[in-house]
């Protein structure tokens, strides 16, 4: 046992340990890692939707005075794999999607490479292309698999019996907008081939994952992986678009090693990364409930059509949290994609979770209405014993008291059900609610050592802070596992010379890295007692989970919506959200998690989408005044709270994931907050004033 250290490590409310570097601007960032006679790099990228490059005209961007090269398909060199076709970059004269990357120009300049980059010819022949998804295409075909690893389609019981016999139905379409996920770091690299020997690739990146990275790159180049190096101590933000590498990264390395020994740095503008760097499928989301007039549900669908490339399947796993949610005797998810010459969809902050409890969770305020029934009491009597489809048990559930203790302090009691009736001046006012849920992931592989550096603990795994607090909570748990003050153990990560990590990803780094962490700790203690050597080292890897359980994360979001009588506009002065996620490592790194999950979820309520324009295959609104993300002015008051929760079963800390989960529910609690408000079911987001408007011409009471 280490209780008396634990006052010292888990639980406490640690400022972030990366904080003062970063605020003082000395945290060194991929894109500013000092490099001595650096060149920058920059794409030219397709400006039709679908075609054949027929000539790239590179004589004027080669004659300017600070060029040092020019890729095209007919000068990169060609790539051991191009099996990810999102990777193959510049290996033949196909245009899959408008503002994919057809050369890239290395200067000795940023100003330079983008000037030169304007000034390449390119030639298309061009082909029809087609951008557009609709639930009635008649090309949408299922995938064998959505992320990571769910079926496509799951069926119990029979779905059209039980509504045929239900007596009180929804049955509604859903929809939710393109989004992108526009970290504030762009995605950015410096390489360095340096070719001595064999050769050697380093790589600076901005990533969720070292060792992941490397091991991409490491195939697309076919190089041995112990030949690549990948570094990153900081990442500002990457919300799933730097869990996996984009072109970018393979840009920067084709570049490196055009111009061996000299360092080349390339970070994407905000306008590429609307067509480079990842973004979330649209989806459209048919749900149906079925229940007795108690509230029981009978039957529970979610059939979902959302969009891939044509040159790389995403399929966002959508139906996948109504497969655990609630319990109904008869039920059915399913998925079908359209394959389309769009960029490439890929994570972004709770892929399948976060659009997936849209349209079920408006559908099952639209059912409480239906029954006048409270939507709080709706979902408590629909908690299943067990998980629905397992039939395993919970390694802990929490859902319900995640509703009540948001509803006492929401103040839900005093709620008028009636939509339309509370004013205040020339605003209505309404309060919606929704559940949130996230699973607990566990990665197969990582690894930490600990070793004794004089009179401190040092901790070294290839994992990732993507401002999530790893840095800190990191220690944390070392010194719980290990039994000694916080401030004696230092942690190394963001490299891979320091032991294999996985991807910072499905929330699942405390479970996969502090696992590691706690293994490595134990085998020390064992090796060397409490008063181990200067230089005493042992290793520990994370083990499987102990499937036996099903794990996951559960939270009720709460929302107050204001909404303007005479001008519609929508105003969210009020969230608060109640999480269930096991113990909580350092509150202050996890408020901080939370709010903004649900920050991002308001964003995505209110303001976000990727409006694309069907004739040119272009996201027209793609940079930072035209797609609007939730600034300081449209935030009001955000509350987070947890239930402390203990959980045996999860890993050696008792934690769950809780990056993701704030963003979950949270558009579905705006929408039925803004119904409540003034009457308007908002089906499509997001909520903007043109959709409420109408409705609000015949004035209430
Ligand atoms: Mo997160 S979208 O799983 O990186």
């Amino acid at each position: 046992m280490t209780t008396s250290s634990r006052p010292d490590a888990i639980g406490r409310d640690l400022p972030r340990r990366d904080g003062p570097a970063k605020v003082r601007g000395t945290a060194t960032y991929a894109f500013e890692t000092p490099l001595e006679n650096a060149a920058y790099l920059y794409p030219v990228q397709a400006d039709i939707a679908r075609g054949r490059v027929t000539e790239l005209d590179t004589s004027a961007a080669e004659a300017l005075d600070g060029v040092v090269a020019v890729l095209t398909p007919r000068t990169a060199e060609r790539l051991a794999s191009t099996e990810d076709r999102e990777l193959a970059a510049l290996q033949d004269d196909e245009v899959a999607f408008r503002g994919q990357v057809v050369a890239a120009v290395v200067a000795d300049t940023s100003e330079v490479a983008r000037h030169a980059a304007a000034l390449v010819g390119v030639d298309y022949e061009q082909r029809p292309h087609d951008v557009e998804l609709r639930a009635d295409r008649d090309d949408l075909y299922a995938p064998e698999r959505v992320n990571p690893d769910f079926p496509a389609d799951t069926v119990e019981g029979d779905v059209e019996a039980a509504m045929a016999a239900a007596e009180v139905t929804v049955e509604e379409t859903y929809t939710t907008a393109m989004y992108y996920n526009n970290p504030m770091e762009p995605h950015a690299t410096a390489a360095l081939w340096d070719p001595a020997g064999d050769g050697f690739l380093t790589l600076w990146d901005s990533t969720q994952g070292v060792h992941p990275t490397r091991a991409t790159l490491a195939t697309v180049f076919g190089l041995d992986e112990a030949r690549v190096r990948v570094v990153c101590p900081y990442v500002g933000g990457g919300f799933g678009s730097k869990g996996q590498p984009h072109v970018n990264v393979v840009l920067a390395a084709l570049a490196a090693r055009a111009v061996p020994g000299r360092p080349v740095r390339l970070a994407l503008t905000r306008q590429q990364m609307f067509c480079l760097a990842g973004y979330r499928t649209p989806t459209i989301q048919r749900c149906g409930l079925g229940a007795d007039r108690a509230g029981r549900l009978t039957a529970l669908s979610v059939d979902v059509v959302e969009q891939t490339s044509r040159i790389k399947e995403f399929a966002e796993q959508t139906g996948v949290p109504s497969r655990i949610m609630y319990a109904s005797p008869n039920r059915r998810t399913t998925h079908r994609l359209a394959a389309l010459d769009v960029p490439v969809p890929s994570w972004m902050r709770a892929p399948g979770e976060c659009p997936g409890m849209f349209g079920p969770e408006v559908a099952m305020d639209e059912l409480a209405v239906r029954l006048g029934m409270d939507p709080v009491e709706l979902r408590v009597r629909n908690e299943p014993d067990v998980e629905p489809g397992s039939g395993k048990p919970f390694s802990s559930r929490n859902l319900v008291g995640c509703l009540r203790e948001g509803a006492a302090r929401f103040g839900w009691s005093r709620r008028d059900p009636r939509p339309g009736v509370r004013r205040r001046g020339a605003w209505l006012v309404g309060t919606g609610v929704a559940a949130s849920t996230y699973p607990v992931h566990r990665m197969p592989q990582s690894t930490a050592t600990i070793r004794r550096e004089a009179d401190r603990y040092v901790a070294e795994i290839g994992a990732a802070d993507l401002g999530t607090g790893t840095w800190t909570t990191l220690p944390q748990i070392a010194a719980d596992a290990l039994g000694v003050p916080v401030s004696r153990v230092e942690v190394r990560i963001g490299d891979t010379d320091y032991p294999v990590a996985s991807v910072a990803g499905g929330s699942s780094g405390m479970t996969t890295w502090g696992s590691a962490v706690v293994e490595a700790a134990r085998a020390f203690r064992e090796r060397y007692g409490t008063e181990p050597p200067d230089g005493a080292e042992a290793s520990g890897s994370v083990g499987p989970p102990d499937d036996r359980w099903a794990m996951h994360a559960f939270g009720a979001q709460f929302a107050e919506a204001h909404v303007h009588t005479d001008t519609g506009e929508v105003r969210v002065p009020r969230l608060l959200g109640v999480f269930a996620a096991g113990r909580i490592i350092n509150p202050r790194t996890a408020r901080s998690q939370f709010v903004g999950g649900m920050t991002m979820g308001l964003s995505m309520a209110l303001h976000e989408t990727g409006v694309l324009d069907p004739r040119t295959g272009h996201v027209v609104n793609h940079d930072f005044a035209e797609y609007h993300i939730a600034a300081n002015a449209d935030v009001g008051e955000i509350e987070a709270h947890w239930l402390a929760e203990d959980d045996p079963h999860v890993n050696a800390m008792g934690s769950k994931g809780i990056g993701e989960i704030g963003i979950v529910g949270t558009a579905a609690a705006v929408s039925n907050a803004v119904w409540h408000a003034c009457g308007v079911r908002v089906r499509d987001l997001p909520i903007t004033l043109d959709k409420v408007l109408p409705a609000l011409e015949q004035p209430f009471g």
